[in-house]
């Protein structure tokens, strides 16, 4: 069993001082290489639908194909200073409600427009991510094609490279036309996937990216589609969770039937591996890229904003992002293996409470926007 210090590398999980200190020093790399150390499998046995749910999962996504080149209304007009200005001064709110005096700081002299430009540093970070997240999906799913023993699994996983490479499009594109700014990927989320990548088992892939980084996305995606005022940004999440939410759904079906056949020890691997790529996830949300552009220390930056872990933990919105994993962890049985190893973990998060949610097994048909709008259209 692995300490928590050798599954993260840092001698405490809320350490600032070390979660900042790994940043991205390649800003001007414009290729990224990682082993992927994996068998490619083929498999004579080319009986569809030997797994039912994973056969229903492919023929449903056959169908839910969108282009989100002529689907999604790029002739919107996006005032990014207007949604700016909006959220800053939500921002200005919370911060004097907190009674945050920030007198003999870096931002002393900070006034309307640098509080401005930060809200926008803040859209083209976030939308930087999400794209970059997205081609890592895109990467995984087609090594899960290769790597996956079942061939309903390599059906299906080939219509979610498709579903990837029109996410990361849609998203470059808002980026590229709709806002001001790209950010290079982040130091946790590229150590994440690298992680993901790298590992030769072809069922971590799925947990890593399935589970984890879908099962996160899918929360913040939805999170972000109910708050932004941007009609544009409203209808291209709502599309892209509509795939997601099939996403996460394959990770689900295929790990439940994997999972049963494994030791306890082999439990507690994947256990690590989920608690660690939580923590990595968690780390992201810092953005010390912003306070970087802006031209302020970053560690003081994060300490005057960042919640203290003690209370972070108790944050409602960040909590809210585990609200998909948490169920989904459950099913699989992660939680409770090895006398509750992970849930242990989940409860110094402070998200152990999702546990009942309902998992994302299923949840992919209610979600299922792109046909939802068609027959809508039929039927005007
Ligand atoms: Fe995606
Ligand atoms: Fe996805």
């Amino acid at each position: 069993m692995s300490t928590d210090e050798q599954i993260l590398g840092r001698s405490s999980r809320d350490d600032l001082r070390a979660i900042i200190a790994m940043s991205n020093t390649d800003i001007d790399e414009a290729i990224h290489v990682v082993e992927d150390h994996a068998p490619a499998i083929f498999t004579w046995d080319y009986e569809k639908g030997r797994r039912p749910a994973l056969n229903k999962l492919y023929e449903k996504a056959k169908h839910a194909q969108w282009n989100g080149e002529t689907d999604l209304d790029w002739s919107i007009e996006v005032d990014q200073e207007y949604f700016a200005q909006v959220i800053s001064m939500m921002r200005q709110q919370q911060m004097d409600a907190a009674g945050l005096d920030l007198s003999h700081t870096p931002f002393a002299n900070w006034g309307e427009k640098e509080w401005l430009q930060h809200a926008m540093e803040n859209q083209n970070w976030s939308l930087s991510q999400f794209m970059h997240g997205e081609q890592g999906a895109l990467v995984c799913t087609a090594k899960i094609v290769e790597t996956v023993p079942w061939i309903d699994a390599k059906y299906y996983a080939s219509t979610q490279v498709m579903d990837e490479a029109r996410h990361v499009e849609v998203f470059a594109k808002y980026l590229d036309t709709k806002l001001n700014g790209h950010y290079p990927i982040n130091a946790h989320l590229r150590m994440l996937l690298d992680d993901i990548i790298a590992d030769s088992r072809w069922d971590m892939t799925y947990l890593g990216m399935q589970i984890m980084v879908e099962g996160l996305a899918l929360a913040a995606f939805g999170l972000a589609m109910n708050t932004t005022p941007d009609p544009l940004l409203k209808q291209l999440l709502r599309y892209v969770m509509s795939d997601e939410a099939r996403h996460v759904a394959f990770g689900v079906l295929t790990l439940k039937e994997f999972y049963e056949d494994l030791t306890s020890a082999e439990l507690l691997e994947r256990q690590e591996f989920a608690f660690e790529a939580a923590v990595r996830m968690r780390d992201r949300f810092l953005q010390q890229e912003v306070w970087d552009r802006m031209g302020v220390d970053v560690k003081e930056a994060v300490k005057l904003f960042d919640t203290p872990p003690e209370v972070k933990n108790q944050d409602p919105f960040q909590q809210l992002l585990f609200s998909k994993i948490v169920p989904n962890c459950k099913k699989l049985g992660l939680l409770d293996a090895n006398d509750g190893w992970l849930r242990k973990r989940f409860d110094t998060l402070g998200v152990t409470q999702f546990e009942d949610w309902v998992d994302t097994g299923e949840e992919y048909l209610e979600m299922d926007a792109v046909t939802a709008d068609r027959l809508a259209a039929e039927g005007a």
